[in-house]
């Protein structure tokens, strides 16, 4: 692991999205692995300048992101879909065909969920994904209790969880139970993995992650077993 402490939230979006640059230059077909969450919103408000400056093209890229609510429409203002092209998407110049979300609004789920898997490993496995952490300490929608060894599955949320991401919603009734998530072993087959952390409600699962025991009962614990894993974290105490 390399831990990296930011002065604050501003530079942690900084410090990730020149990571994210810097391959993109290294690499023009980079495939990139995009989360969603308050935590990467600056992040991506500084892709999108990048971009918008000229310094980058997103045109020989690809994005999978990692997870997305079941039974949300993909216009409805809260599903994943929605942020992606809010946040990211709709301002820069990646291809709509380069562009990939799970679905969770097909009839076979578990069909989706599995071509999910064959369409990255096609691609040749996402080189950099981007994590934020729940405060359960969730990766992707992989809940506490999760098997290290599943791909991309179907999964049932956590009370905390639908409850951290009421806001986006009316109310908790609102809030999905279920979501098509990578699984930890899809997470794991990335090249290389930038965890994003932020925030006092982060302390315990931040804490527990720098502690290095690995147990399904911790799914960020999982990382433990990644080779090349950065973490930056800010305002955590
Ligand atoms: C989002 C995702 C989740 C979030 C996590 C933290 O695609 O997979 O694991 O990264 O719930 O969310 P925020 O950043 O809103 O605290």
């Amino acid at each position: 692991f390399k831990w990296i402490e930011a002065a604050n939230y501003g530079e942690l979006s900084k410090i990730a999205a020149t990571i994210f640059i810097d391959q993109l230059k290294k690499d023009s077909s980079t495939v990139f692995g995009m989360a969603t969450g308050g935590t990467p919103e600056g992040f991506y408000k500084k892709l999108v300048a990048a971009y918008k400056a000229g310094e980058v093209s997103f045109k020989q890229a690809k994005s999978f992101n990692l997870d997305e609510y079941i039974g949300i429409n993909p216009a409805n203002e809260a599903s994943y879909h929605y942020y992606m092209d809010y946040n990211l998407f709709n301002h820069i110049d990646m291809k709509r065909e380069n562009i990939y979300l799970p679905a969770g609004n097909k009839s076979n789920l578990e069909k989706a969920a599995a071509e999910y898997d064959a369409l990255i490993n096609a691609a040749g496995n996402i080189d950099i994904q981007l994590l934020g952490i729940g405060v359960n300490g969730h990766i992707g929608f992989n809940e506490p209790g999760t098997p290290f060894d599943l791909g991309t599955n179907i999964v049932e949320l956590a009370q905390s969880t639908r409850e951290a991401n009421q806001v986006y919603f009316d109310s908790i009734d609102d809030v999905p139970t279920h979501a098509i998530t990578m699984g930890i072993k899809t997470i794991l087959s990335s090249k290389k993995i930038v965890l994003l952390i932020s925030g006092a409600s982060k302390q315990e699962a931040f804490e527990r992650l720098r502690s290095g025991v690995v147990t399904e009962d911790f799914p960020a614990s999982a990382l433990h077993n990644h080779p090349d894993v950065t973490v930056i974290y800010t305002d955590v105490k």
